[in-house]
C-alpha cells in the first residue's frame, strides 16, 4: 500500500515486558532461551531485562545470572536502567544498550520510580550522561502517553514535554508507551503529529502498545501511516506493569508480524519460529497465549472444534 514505510524494527521486549509482571518466577534458564528462541527467529532488537530494583521487580531480580549466562550473544542486548545503580550493574557486565524510562505523569512517576515527575530528571541525567561517555546506546520509554489510571487523559503538551526532555538527555530513539492501552487510532497519529512539530523525527521515535482495549494492532496501523518504523512488541502479546494494574499484555509480536506481511512491510521475522517460541513459553508459564495469531497457528490449532 501507498504512503506506508517499505521495512519496520521489531523492537521485541517480551523477555522484559513480557516476564516482569508474572507472578510465579521463571527460571533464569528458561530466560535465556526465550531470548536465544526470540533472536534465532528475527528478531533484530531483544530486549533482555531490568537492572532496576530487585525488590522492585522480583521476577527480574536474575538479571545479572540471565546477562551471564547469554554471554556475548546478550551483550548487544538492551536491558532497562532507571538509575546509576543500575547501569553500573549493566556496565560492569559489559553491556552496550540501555535504556531509561520516564512517566509522563506525576502519579506514576511516584509509583514506579518512587520520584516526583520533576525527580525522575535527576535521576535520569546522571545515568544517561555516564553511559554515553562510557560509548552506550540509550533509548528513552516515555510512558502514560495516552492515559494514566489515577489521573486519566494525559494532555498532549505534557507528554511532548516529558518526552523530548527525556529524548534531550541523550537518548538515540524514544518509545511512546500507552502503558495501559486506552489510546486509540486518531490519538497515535496526534502525538506523533505533536512530537514532530516539536523539532523530532518519525526514525527518532518509537510506539509501544498494551493491549488492554484491543486498540493496539489499529494503533500500530495509525502508526505506520504516520511514518513510525520501529514498534515494541511482546511475543505472544505477554506483558503489564506492576507499577500499574491496568496495564494487560504488549501488542503481540505474532499479531503485528502478520499485519505486516500482509501489508507487504519487511520485518525479517519467521513467523513459524516465532509462534513455535511462544507456544513453547505458554507452556513455561501454564497458560495459553493471549495471541490470536499464536493461537490460530499453534500446533493442534486446525484440529480444534472452537
Ligand atoms: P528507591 O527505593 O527510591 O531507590 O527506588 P533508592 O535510590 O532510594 O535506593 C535504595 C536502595 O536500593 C539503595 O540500597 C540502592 O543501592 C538500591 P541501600 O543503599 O539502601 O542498600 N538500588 C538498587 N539496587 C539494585 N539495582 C538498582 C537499584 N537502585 C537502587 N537499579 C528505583 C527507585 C527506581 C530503583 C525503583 O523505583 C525501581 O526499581 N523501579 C522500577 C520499577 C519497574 O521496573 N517498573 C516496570 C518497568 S517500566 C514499564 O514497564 C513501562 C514500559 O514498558 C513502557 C510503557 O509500557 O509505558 C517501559
Ligand atoms: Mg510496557
Amino acid at each position: 500500500m501507498t504512503g506506508l514505510p517499505a521495512k519496520v524494527t521489531i523492537y521485541e521486549v517480551g523477555p522484559r515486558d513480557g516476564l516482569q509482571n508474572e507472578k510465579g518466577l521463571v527460571p533464569t534458564d528458561a530466560k535465556a532461551e526465550f531470548v536465544r528462541r526470540l533472536v534465532a527467529a528475527g528478531l533484530p532488537v531483544v530486549e533482555a531485562t531490568s537492572f532496576v530494583h530487585p525488590k522492585w521487580v522480583p521476577q527480574l531480580a536474575d538479571a545479572a545470572e540471565l546477562m551471564t549466562m547469554l554471554g556475548d550473544e546478550g551483550r548487544d542486548l538492551p536491558v532497562l536502567v532507571p538509575n546509576e545503580r543500575g547501569l553500573d550493574r549493566a556496565l560492569e557486565l559489559g553491556l552496550r544498550h540501555v535504556a531509561i524510562f520516564g512517566s509522563a505523569t506525576e502519579t506514576f512517576a511516584q509509583k514506579n520510580l518512587n520520584r516526583s515527575l520533576d525527580e525522575q530528571f535527576a535521576m535520569f541525567e546522571p545515568t544517561v550522561r555516564r553511559a554515553r561517555d562510557a560509548g552506550l546506546d540509550v533509548r528513552a520509554y516515555v510512558s502514560m502517553c495516552f492515559g494514566d489510571p489515577w489521573e486519566g487523559a494525559v494532555p498532549v503538551d505534557q507528554v511532548v514535554g516529558v518526552g523530548k526532555r527525556l529524548f534531550d538527555l541523550g537518548a538515540s530513539q524514544l518509545s511512546l508507551g500507552d502503558t495501559i492501552g486506552v489510546g486509540t487510532a486518531n490519538q497515535i497519529t496526534g502525538l506523533v503529529e505533536a512530537f514532530v512539530a516539536a523539532g523530532m523525527t518519525t526514525d527518532q521515535l518509537a510506539l509501544h502498545f498494551h493491549d488492554t482495549y484491543g486498540q493496539a494492532l489499529a494503533n500500530a496501523y495509525a502508526g505506520l501511516q504516520a511514518g513510525i518504523t520501529t514498534y515494541d512488541a511482546s511475543a505472544g502479546g505477554l506483558g503489564g506493569c506492576p507499577y500499574a494494574k491496568s496495564a494487560t499484555g504488549n501488542l503481540a509480536t505474532e499479531d503485528l508480524v502478520w499485519l505486516l506481511t500482509g501489508l507487504g512491510i519487511e520485518h525479517g521475522v519467521d513467523l513459524g519460529r516465532l509462534v513455535e517460541t511462544s507456544a513453547w513459553m505458554a507452556g513455561v508459564l501454564g497458560r495459553p497465549s493471549p495471541s490470536a495469531v499464536v493461537r490460530a497457528l499453534s500446533p493442534g490449532a486446525a484440529e480444534s472444534p472452537t
